[in-house]
């Protein structure tokens, strides 16, 4: 069953890409704690062509994680269409297509936010990807940055080209290429856009607690709200953000709930990963759940060097209950 832009979007909260971090386990818990709508991280279209069996396994996700946007970058319009057919065999409920990626590694070629310096390409990349996916009724979302620095903010004329290209969705974060993620987010941009298009819009930038979340969709009037950083070590904002949908009250999360949730990523981690690489892979993730925390440093020393998974717990739980 296909699912349509506007279902994605009506007052939806997403869980924004991250690479490194929005992988399979995280994607699951995130889903578990209430995100509406989960994307991969970000996967080359180059990569997919030619070594295929590493980038495909970005875009693997269970069934219970739909709806799953696949994200891909890119410069090349010819190695989009190339790509889709391989990326599609992944069955996704929607594309979307990386046009912020600050990185040098990715701009440098031309694709991620230095694809807001060629307009024409990232259109053509658009109307390209839009072919194939409309007679499957797979919707096509882009995101974008406010442009490639403040002389060059482009990002009214550049959502209004994407969405005149075929975009069904567009997600603005409005930082330029330059700020990376320096400064605040200008949400005004973002207000800005909603007024001029009329296909969906995704808010995102800065939403690092639940009050921030509704001042976006006061501020802004979009569509939907995306989350990233804030969901980074604190997954269960999601689970607070149904709450508050459900009960119009902004309850805090127990202590207990929260080392429920990491316990349940672990295993989420174990079971895609295996123990060995699920704790190795976890110490990012460990460090983003202390980091703040009185004593979290020394803990995150002791974490780092520990490969049993029942200390490690232990360690986070007395980290937790002494704060
Ligand atoms: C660690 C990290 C990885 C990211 N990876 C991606 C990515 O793969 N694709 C993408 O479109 N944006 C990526 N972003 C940008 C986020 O999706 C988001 O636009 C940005 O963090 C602003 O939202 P936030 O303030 O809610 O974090 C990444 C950001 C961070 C911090």
């Amino acid at each position: 069953m296909s699912i349509t832009a506007r279902e994605l979007t009506n007052n939806k909260i997403w869980l924004a890409p991250l690479a490194g971090i929005t992988d399979n386990p995280f994607r699951a818990i995130c889903k578990e704690c209430g995100a509406d709508v989960v994307v991969s991280e970000m996967v080359s279209v180059d990569g997919l062509l030619y070594n295929q069996d590493r980038s495909l396994e970005y875009a693997e996700f269970e069934e219970s994680q739909r709806p799953f946007g696949l994200q891909l970058f890119g410069s090349d319009p010819e190695i989009f269409k190339k790509a889709l057919d391989i990326a599609l065999t992944k069955n996704p409920d929607f594309i979307d297509i990386n046009m912020g990626c600050p990185v040098k590694k990715v701009t440098k070629r031309g694709a991620g936010s230095a694809l807001m310096n060629t307009p024409d390409i990232a259109a053509s990349i658009v109307r390209e990807t839009k072919k194939i996916l409309e007679p499957l009724n797979i919707p096509l979302s882009v995101k974008f940055r406010s442009g490639w620095n403040m002389f060059s903010t482009n990002s009214l004329e550049f959502g209004k080209q994407m969405q005149d290209a075929g975009a069904d969705i567009i997600c603005l974060h409005p930082r330029t290429r330059e700020q990376m993620f320096s400064g605040k987010s200008n949400w005004k941009l973002i207000a800005e856009l909603k007024k001029a298009v009329n296909i969906p819009i995704i808010g995102n930038g800065d939403v690092l607690v639940i009050e921030d979340m509704i001042a976006m969709y006061e501020q802004t009037g979009c569509d939907s709200v995306m989350i990233g950083r804030g969901a980074m070590g604190k997954p269960w904002l999601f689970k607070q953000v149904k709450n508050y949908l459900k009960s119009g009250n902004i309850e805090p999360i127990t202590t207990a709930e929260k080392l429920e949730i990491i316990k349940r990523h672990l295993e989420f981690m174990i079971f895609h990963k295996g123990e060995k690489q699920a704790v190795y892979e976890m110490r990012t993730h460990f460090s983003h759940y202390t980091k703040g925390f009185r004593g979290g440093a020394k803990i995150r020393n002791r974490i780092n060097r520990l490969f049993d998974v029942e200390q490690i717990l232990i360690l986070v739980e007395e980290l937790y209950n002494t704060q």
